[in-house]
């Protein structure tokens, strides 16, 4: 099982966003729901062994975590619009500190980056982390920031975690786990 975690510095926690406007009204939701598209998609069909979780620090009422699950999700899409639906179907769930299922497959609760790291382990992806490609073993859980830098408090929690690089340059969330996706699919296939 490989999991992805994305911080959304900016994005919206509650159901006040319009789909028509991802970056804007959404604090840059469509940077996590393309995130949401690489982490599940293949092309026609799904990495059931990936869970991504959009971990979600915007206004009103944050943090709060979005878990889909690539084994148990229905009715997504391979656009970014159809994640962001998704997103706007459970975001305004009644929901405590554990997961509840809100829709078929994505999951809702309070709590955010800090909640996450006390569960598991995770490697940060940082383009000044280790090459992945001379790694004899990789990580199973990766965890990425949006278009911001993580904050000095994210640092903070993240310091004790190993970093990967994909490579040199600084790439988009998305482009950054499609690259890591293929290094895993050559390693297993
Ligand atoms: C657009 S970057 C973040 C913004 C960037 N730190 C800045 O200067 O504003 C998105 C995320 O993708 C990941 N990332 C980007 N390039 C990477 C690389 N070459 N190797 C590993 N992770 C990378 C990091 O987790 C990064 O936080």
């Amino acid at each position: 099982m490989i999991s992805f975690a994305i911080v959304g510095h900016l994005a919206r926690t509650d159901g006040g966003f319009s789909i028509n406007d991802l970056p804007g009204s959404g604090g840059r939701m469509d940077v996590l729901c393309r995130c949401v598209n690489t982490s599940l998609f293949l092309s026609h069909d799904l990495r059931r062994d990936v869970d991504c979780y959009l971990i979600l620090c915007g206004p009103p009422a944050g943090p709060k975590t979005v878990k889909f699950s690539g084994e148990l999700v229905r009715s997504l899409s391979p656009d970014e619009r159809s994640a962001a639906a998704l997103i706007k179907k459970v975001i305004d769930t009644p929901c405590g500190t554990e997961f509840r299922e809100a829709a078929q497959g994505v999951f809702i609760r309070k709590g955010g980056l800090e909640r996450l790291l006390s569960e598991r382990r995770f490697a940060v992806l940082d383009e000044k982390g280790a090459d992945v490609r001379a790694c004899a073993d990789l990580p199973d859980g990766f965890i990425l920031s949006d278009h911001l830098n993580f904050t000095a408090q994210e640092e903070d929690l993240l310091h004790n975690c190993p970093r990967y690089s994909v490579g040199p340059r600084c790439l988009h969330a998305d482009h950054t786990i499609t690259v890591l996706h293929n290094e895993l699919d050559r390693r297993k296939c």
